[in-house]
Formats: structure tokens, C-alpha cells, sequence
């Protein structure tokens, strides 16, 4: 199934413009336009900024308020249409900027986005907006027009376009917002990688995405066929992927920054890239198989952040790796109790074919460790239900080796809207992984709860003395509603935060 439009999602044509509204209105085709202005709590003032806009399109901002009371609460939207032909709009959107912090904006930028799918052109005028203000707004009007695509015909396509045209009046940043621009894409791109049904999706599938993705963005990248693999020693990736009829793969792709030295920190960042979980032998239960074609969230999440990193020209060395296979039931699927030899040399005892994700990773973690000389190794990935269980849909534990990095993502966290909380490694649980056939056991073999606190201690068995932070997304990778920001299916959750993280490093 071709692609190229998934890895390159329909974007906006955006455009800053510092002139006066009247000034830039008096240049566009108002057929299909809409204007969108502020609405502070407390609603429309007559000293704001909008009452000020208002009159351009006819309107008076003290009778607008008294007929309408448009809300001031982030999102909301008071539309008001004008008279076709008559104005230089042809519908205002009063759009409520809460606080006008970052989180408001966001979402006030959705609303925006959603009102603009299929139109013409959004003008949106604010002032005052710190650059932080200026990026969510921005991000959330792209995110905002994103939907889903849905296959028709041989190809995938949106289900609607975004809007064709935004213009941003007033006192934007025009870097501040291309660059938003750009990591509200890669959140698509991972969106889209992870809606695509897993009988397209396989392992080869995703490596040949990576090499599309690598070739545009300028990355090298490498491949370990099946073959490769067995080569090389990487006994998790080929247990997990041994059941299914399509191979396991691993690939890495790296961004090297112009003039980058040997000094120039260097960021590993592991992604899982599960095609499909059936749970293996332990199978899972129907209703729990459904959403499983999303499992390659993270890997999808780490081919659109490095690829952001060489859009965004970051001076930091970003190598991705992306542990594919496809968790399936056969007569060659590994089995409960077996015990494999990871990369490195390793032993582990299975204790439950479902947990396949930790097995795959656990490889590509030591990979890292062996041979990429990373300062931060991070992984990402869709682990464990036990942290959709302790944090919900909408924030994400965070385990770190190190505080201050701990510390760095959850403030890129919050940053970017995608929230972490920091979760601790138990030490107290760490013997629940000791093994008695094997180096150690893949899961808690005394039950001594905690999922994502016991998958955690495992991974860290395979980082060696790495600074290494572990993002638990199985909560947050997936959403069930088409509201705000999200649309339903993967989230791409991470993909901002970790480009604000590998800015700010920068
Ligand atoms: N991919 C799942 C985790 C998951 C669950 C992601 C729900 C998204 C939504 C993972 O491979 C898994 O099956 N984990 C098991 C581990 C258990 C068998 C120790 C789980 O969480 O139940
Ligand atoms: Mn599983
Ligand atoms: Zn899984």
C-alpha cells in the first residue's frame, strides 16, 4: 500500500503578518474566511485588543457582548456569522483564551483548527503572546484540523482537509511558529503510522516507512533483516517475532547536526514497534486485542522525532531505534517459560508471552548501551496497562536513573501538554525478577503488583550505567475521543515532548 501522504500529512499554508488587520483583510478573499479574535475571562472588553478588530468586519465589540456574552473559557467558540458579501469575513469566531497560558491555548488553537477543516482561511489575531503562548496556539491550530485518514481506494486520505490557509496577525514570531508547525506534524506522522491496520502494518512495512521518512529528512539509516538479527545475537526481538509470518526488524536512524564533533551530546532514543499484539500464546481477550494495532506507538513516535530533529536543524546527535515484530500466535511462537539469550548474551525466563514489549526493547536497549556511546538513552513505549490503570489517558509515568533528567522531561512535559509524573523504581520489588532457571525473570514472578514499576526494573537490567529515562505510554497512546487536541486512535503522545526536551538540551 503506497504512503506517502501519511508521512507527509496536508498541512496549512501559514503565513505571519505584523500589519494591521484592516490592512491584511483588505488583501483576501473573504468568501470563505474566518476571523478569529480573543475573549479574555470576563468576556469582550472595549479596551481589549478585539474590540478593536471588530469594527474592520462592521462589528462593535460593547454590542457584541451585550447580544452574545461570548465565554472567555479556553475553547470556547461564539460564532458569528456575517452577511455574505458585505464583509471582509464571512463568519467571526470569538474564541475563549482562558488564562492565555500555554494549556489554554492549546486549546483555544484546536478549537480554531476544528472550526477551520475544510475552509478557505483562518485569520487569527492576537497580541501580547509570549513566544511558549504563541508556539501551543500554533500547535493546536494544526493539530486541531488533523483527521484521521481512512482508506477508500487504494490510498489513504484525510477524512477532510485542514484549513488551506492560516494567517497570523499581530506579534508572532514567525521561527517560533514555523517550528511549531513542525513538531505538530511529527505528532501526525505518528498518528498516522499508528492508525494504519496492522494487515499493511507489519515490521517490513514500518522499516520501508523509515527509509522513505530518512531518505526525505536527509537520515542515515540501517535495517537488520531477519537474517541480521539472528546474526547478531538479538534473541528478544526474534522470540517475540518467531510466532508471526512477517520477520522482525530492527532499524536506527540517526541525525547527525552539521559541524557535529564528538563532544556534541548524543540522545538514543528506543521506540516499541509492536505491528500487533495478540498477546501471544497467552492470548488476550478479544476486547483487549481491538486497539492493538497501535502497539507501534513509540516507534512510530521516535521515526517522526528524529526526522523532526534534522526539520528543526537541532544541534544535538539523535539516533532512533525502533525494535519491530509482530506478536503472534503460530507453532513457532515462543512459549511461557521458555528461556531466551537477549543481545548481550543475557538469559530470560518468559514468564507470559503478553509481555512482549519489554523483551523487544530490552534488546535495542542493549544495543545501545553495547555500541551507540549514548549520554541519554530514553525509550518510549506502549508497556504496560498497569500504567493506563494507575494514571489514566491523559498523563504518563516517567522513570529516570537521574533526577535532573527526570526533572527536564516532565518540564517539557508540561511545556508541550503531553504531562508526565515521575514514577519511581522500587527497589524493594527488584527480587520479584530473580530468576531461577535464567539471568532473570521477564516478569514479577511473586506477585508483588505494580506492572509498569516492575517493567521499568526490568528494561533498566539491559541500560548498563547509561543515564536512561523510560516513558510508560500505554495509558496515553491511544485516545477513544475526538475532542480538543485528540482524534480517536493513536495519540502520537511524546512526539512534542521529546523535540521541546531535545530543544531546550540544545
Ligand atoms: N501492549 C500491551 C500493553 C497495553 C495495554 C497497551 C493496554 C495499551 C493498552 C503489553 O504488551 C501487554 O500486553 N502488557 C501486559 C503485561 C503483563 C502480561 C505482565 C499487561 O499490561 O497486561
Ligand atoms: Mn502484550
Ligand atoms: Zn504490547
Amino acid at each position: 500500500m503506497p504512503a506517502p501522504e501519511l508521512l507527509d500529512p496536508p498541512s496549512s499554508s501559514w503565513s505571519v503578518r505584523p500589519d494591521a488587520l484592516a490592512d491584511v483583510l483588505a488583501d483576501l478573499d473573504p468568501t470563505d474566511l474566518l476571523l478569529a479574535v480573543p475573549v479574555h475571562r470576563g468576556g469582550l472588553r472595549a479596551d481589549s485588543d478585539a474590540a478593536g478588530w471588530l469594527p474592520v468586519v462592521g462589528l462593535d465589540a460593547t454590542d457584541v457582548q451585550a447580544a452574545h456574552e461570548p465565554s472567555g473559557e479556553p475553547g470556547a467558540v461564539t460564532r458569528l456569522p456575517l452577511v455574505p458579501g458585505e464583509r471582509a469575513a464571512r463568519t467571526v469566531l470569538l474564541v475563549g483564551l482562558g488564562d492565555a497560558g500555554p494549556a489554554d491555548l492549546r486549546s483555544a488553537g484546536a478549537a480554531l483548527g476544528r472550526a477551520g477543516r475544510g475552509r478557505a482561511h483562518l485569520v487569527v489575531a492576537v497580541t501580547g503572546l509570549d513566544a511558549q503562548a504563541q508556539a501551543a496556539l500554533v500547535e493546536g491550530i494544526a493539530l486541531g484540523g488533523y483527521t484521521s485518514p481512512r482508506w477508500r481506494g487504494p490510498d489513504a486520505t484525510p477524512s477532510s482537509a485542514p484549513v488551506a490557509e492560516v494567517t497570523l496577525v499581530g506579534t508572532f514570531d514567525e521561527v517560533t511558529c514555523r517550528r511549531a508547525v513542525t513538531r505538530a506534524r511529527a505528532t501526525m506522522v505518528a498518528r498516522n503510522l499508528a492508525v494504519v491496520p496492522s494487515n499493511t502494518k507489519n515490521p517490513a512495512w514500518m522499516a520501508a516507512q523509515a527509509r522513505t521518512i530518512g531518505r526525505r529528512a536527509g537520515l542515515d539509516v540501517k535495517v537488520w533483516t531477519e537474517r541480521d538479527l539472528r546474526s547478531e545475537g538479538f534473541g528478544g526481538l526474534l522470540a517475540v517475532g518467531g510466532g508471526s509470518a512477517t520477520p522482525p526488524r530492527l532499524v536506527q536512524l540517526s541525525h547527525e547536526p552539521a559541524g557535529a564533533t564528538s563532544s556534541t551530546p548524543h540522545v538514543v532514543l528506543v521506540g516499541k514497534g509492536i505491528t500487533f499484539d495478540t498477546g501471544g500464546l497467552d492470548i488476550k481477550p478479544a476486547e483487549g486485542m481491538l486497539a492493538m494495532k497501535t502497539d507501534m506507538s513509540g516507534s512510530a513516535i521516535v521515526l517522526a522525532v528524529v526526522a523532526a530533529c534534522a526539520a528543526l536543524d537541532l544541534p544535538v546527535r539523535v539516533t532512533g531505534l525502533l525494535a519491530l515484530a509482530e506478536n503472534a500466535v503460530s507453532g513457532s511462537a515462543y512459549r511461557p517459560s521458555d528461556v531466551i539469550t537477549m543481545y548481550g548474551g543475557r538469559t530470560v525466563e518468559i514468564g507470559n508471552t503478553d509481555a512482549e514489549g519489554r523483551i523487544v526493547m530490552a534488546d535495542a536497549l542493549a544495543y545501545a548501551d553495547a555500541h551507540l556511546a549514548p549520554d541519554v538513552l530514553l525509550d518510549i513505549a506502549t508497556l504496560t496497562g498497569a500504567a493506563r490503570v494507575a494514571l489514566g489517558r491523559s498523563m504518563a509515568p516517567v522513570y529516570a536513573t537521574d533526577d535532573a533528567l527526570s526533572d527536564a522531561l516532565v518540564a517539557a512535559g508540561r511545556a508541550s501538554g503531553e504531562l508526565l509524573w515521575p514514577f519511581p523504581l522500587v527497589e524493594d520489588y527488584r527480587f520479584a525478577l530473580d530468576s531461577v532457571v535464567a539471568d532473570v525473570n521477564h516478569i514479577a514472578g511473586t506477585p508483588v503488583g505494580a506492572g509498569s514499576i516492575t517493567a521499568a526494573l526490568f528494561l533498566r537490567e539491559f541500560v548498563g550505567e547509561r543515564r536512561w529515562a523510560h516513558l510508560d505510554i500505554a495509558g496515553v497512546g491511544r485516545s477513544d475521543v475526538d475532542r480538543g487536541l485528540l482524534t480517536k486512535g493513536g495519540t502520537g503522545f511524546g512526539a512534542r515532548l521529546l523535540l521541546t526536551w531535545l530543544e531546550e538540551m540544545a
